[in-house]
């Protein structure tokens, strides 16, 4: 099995595979040096999707599982396809769910799967104009991939003009209606027909405590998720499934891992965004709660081949995970400190967690390339259990300066 991507998110996708008895190897183009443990890396990049299928089909691989959105948005789930080879990602086409976010409203309005209402803006001048006739606040999203930088919440008129200038400079816009309540990540199998639900998960976006700071691409996240409802949990299920069929009938199945970003207003979960594969650190947290084989079950979806009976299994119990950031991230992320603790496989010394690679080097020993380094990821019987694995494997791994937060899922004090 190829797993396509180089950061932590594809290092656990590897450490699932690896695990199952009928995968006797595991590639990862091109990976990382934290992943060696687990996957022998092909020196292809992720976004080259003729040497990605060249390699794939030389290799015999049965299965191609794309991390992240990039590619999937540039057509490497297409070109892959092309060379005969199940993909777990979808096409370009389908893709659009995330690299579109005035497809993905669009797709959500003529469908009734419940979302804010938003308008799209060609432009700076249009969004300058729509502004003036929304009530406040209102909230501002760049129309293409912005690596989690292209949106606004605009409390005040004037802010909402500042950010239609500069996101309109870039291209469209859209304009949508202020939500409120608890976030929560849902995310799905997907064979193209069905939704097979795969968990929820939170995670924290924000660089300091207590929410504060910048925007990063993720500094934790935890599952499951104790204040989510039954009846919550069965609209959400029912939202993503709306969602695979609606594009199943617009002719642009979506074949992959379905991220939902949701609100949970009192009139019920709402969609602020679909992403169109798992989320980093969303990853790191679910798939050590997967039970049983996903192998299987991951080529049945590529093939378009999901049964009735066929469902993802999760163990019980919790798990969370810690980013530890280099000094300077998001904005200038310096790279080269010596990291501590762990063992010749990149694990902890000791173990207690997992440690999944988004960003080291081994010269010597292992060194951080700058940036979201490590996550680290305790598992246990309940959330509690899970943040003491988590939070006890930071004191024992780590580098100079290391950015990380504290109170992932709630909170952690030192004893
Ligand atoms: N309609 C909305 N109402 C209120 N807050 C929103 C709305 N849309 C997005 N947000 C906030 O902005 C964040 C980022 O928006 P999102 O659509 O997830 O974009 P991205 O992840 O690509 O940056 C969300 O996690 C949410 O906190
Ligand atoms: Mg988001």
């Amino acid at each position: 099995m190829l797993v396509v991507g180089s950061g932590a998110r594809e290092h656990a996708l590897c450490w699932r595979l690896a695990q199952s008895p009928q995968v006797s190897e595991v590639l990862a183009a091109p990976g990382n040096p934290g992943m060696e443990a687990v996957a022998r890396r092909l020196a292809v990049t992720a976004s080259d999707g003729s040497a990605l299928a060249q390699a794939a089909v030389r290799e015999r691989v049965d299965l191609v599982v794309i991390g992240p959105e990039a590619p999937l948005v540039q057509g490497v789930a297409d070109r892959l396809r092309q060379a005969g080879l199940p993909v777990l990602g979808p096409s370009a086409a389908a893709a659009r769910i995330e690299g579109s976010k005035a497809w993905a409203m669009d797709l959500c309005h003529r469908h009734g799967i419940p979302a804010p209402t938003a308008r799209r803006a060609a432009h700076a001048d249009e969004a300058l104009a729509l502004v003036e006739a929304s009530p406040l606040p209102v909230v501002l999203k760049a129309d293409g991939l912005m690596a989690g930088k292209g949106v606004v919440v605009a409390l005040t008129r004037e802010e909402a003009r500042a950010a239609a200038e500069r996101l309109g400079a870039r291209g469209p816009v859209v304009l949508e209606e202020f939500l409120e309540g608890p976030e929560v990540s849902a995310f799905a199998l997907c064979d193209g027909r069905r939704a097979l639900p795969l968990g929820l998960a939170r995670d924290h976006k924000r660089l300091l405590e207590g929410d504060r700071g910048p925007m990063t691409g993720g500094m934790g996240a935890y599952t499951p998720l104790a204040d989510v409802e039954a009846g919550q949990r069965a609209q959400i299920l029912r939202l993503l499934d709306d969602a695979v069929r609606a594009m199943a009938a617009e002719g642009c199945p979506f074949v992959g891992f379905l991220f939902a970003g949701l609100m949970l207003t009192p009139s019920g979960p709402r969609v602020l965004e679909f992403n169109c594969r798992l989320g980093d650190p969303e990853a790191q947290v679910l798939l050590p709660l997967l039970d049983g084989d996903p192998a299987p079950l991951w080529l049945r979806a590529a093939h378009g081949d999901l049964g009735a009976a066929d469902q993802v299994r999760l163990l019980p119990g919790a798990a969370l995970g810690v980013v530890l950031a280099t000094p300077g991230y998001p904005d200038a992320p310096r790279a080269g400190q010596a990291i501590w603790g762990l063992g010749e496989d990149g694990q902890p010394d000791g173990g207690g967690a997992l440690c999944f690679h988004g960003g080291s080097v081994r010269d010597g020993g292992w060194r951080t390339v700058g940036g979201r380094t490590l996550t680290l990821v305790g598992t246990g019987p309940d959330l509690g259990a899970a943040r003491a694995a988590a939070y006890g494997a930071v004191e024992r791994v780590g580098f100079a300066q290391a950015q990380w937060r504290r109170d992932i899922a709630g909170g952690w004090s030192r004893a």
